[in-house]
């Protein structure tokens, strides 16, 4: 089963001891989750605003550019979207830094993507099952092609009243694709190239990115299974942070607001071991070449 393993770091730019960092990334790759519960992300008293459901006015998620220099998704004046930017791209900056500080090896490799801030409350929350994601998942981006990039992303619960970050964590991800992975239709000769074409993806999609939305979309569309996974529910207290391969890790966000989610992409090569990522599970499954 996904564990959550923690680590004892108290600073972003900690010295981190190298037994320390073998550790992480071994447990990273192996699928479980690292929290960092001695780790904060400072909010200050006037940042203390914008940590409230309605600033997002009708967008679920307000995101920041890779180069953080364009906000999207924030309600109010230019004060206000100013101090947005600056508090989520300082979310951003503490992100880069610890992933390259505790994963010394991918550092070279690691190209940080969007940063978001989420502050509504996920219980409740109406949307179609598709996008439900208090259903059990691994994460891909319909338009924005990985071709097996790993997913992985840092979270900070910065809840005002003190309230945990419930996350339901599923299978791993060997017993899930097994589970799936010849009920996935294959890909229409040229749908890549088309669908690229009209702009509904940045780039085409690898055989890899068209199984991983399928399965995405499999899991959340199954009721039984969301009921009957072998499944454990954590809970990130408040001020707490974590990391985890999202495109890997079965995890459903079941309860909480306002937390900070930073982004990165990993080529495959870069990881200790290759043989874990989910684009040589499917490909082996599969026994072909998925991008
Ligand atoms: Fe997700």
């Amino acid at each position: 089963m996904t564990e959550v393993v923690s680590l004892p770091l108290t600073a972003w730019k900690d010295t981190i001891d190298a037994g320390v960092q073998a550790q992480g990334l071994a447990a990273l790759e192996r699928g479980n989750v690292l929290a960092f519960p001695g780790l904060r992300f400072e909010v200050d008293e006037q940042e203390r605003d914008l940590l409230n459901p309605r600033v997002g006015g009708k967008s679920k998620n307000i995101s920041l550019s890779p180069q953080g220099d364009a906000l999207k998704g924030v309600e109010g004046d230019e004060a206000r979207a100013r101090q947005m930017q600056a508090m989520v791209g300082r979310f951003a900056d503490c992100a880069d830094t610890l992933v390259r500080n505790l994963l010394a090896p991918y550092a070279g490799a690691l190209q940080r993507a969007r940063t978001s801030f989420r502050p509504e409350e996920i219980a409740g929350r109406q949307s179609s099952w598709r996008k439900d994601d208090t259903r059990l998942h691994v994460d891909n981006f319909p338009s924005s092609p990985t071709r097996g990039k790993r997913i992985l992303r840092v979270f900070a619960n910065i809840n005002p009243q003190g309230e945990p970050r419930c996350w339901r964590l599923g299978e791993p991800f060997e017993q899930l694709a097994e589970r799936y992975a010849t009920a996935l239709p294959k890909p229409f000769w040229g749908s890549a190239t088309v669908l690229n074409a009209l702009g509904i993806t940045k780039a085409p999609r690898s055989a890899y990115d068209h199984y991983m939305l399928h399965l995405h979309d499999r899991m959340k569309a199954d009721l039984a299974y969301q009921q009957s996974a072998p499944q454990s529910v954590w809970q990130f207290a408040a001020g707490t942070v974590w990391m985890v391969f999202t495109d890997e890790v079965s995890h459903a966000a079941t309860r909480g607001k306002c937390a900070l989610e930073q982004t990165f992409l990993l080529p495959v090569e870069a990881m200790q071991d290759i043989e874990r990522a989910p684009l040589r599970v499917l490909e082996r499954l599969m026994a072909r070449k998925l991008a």
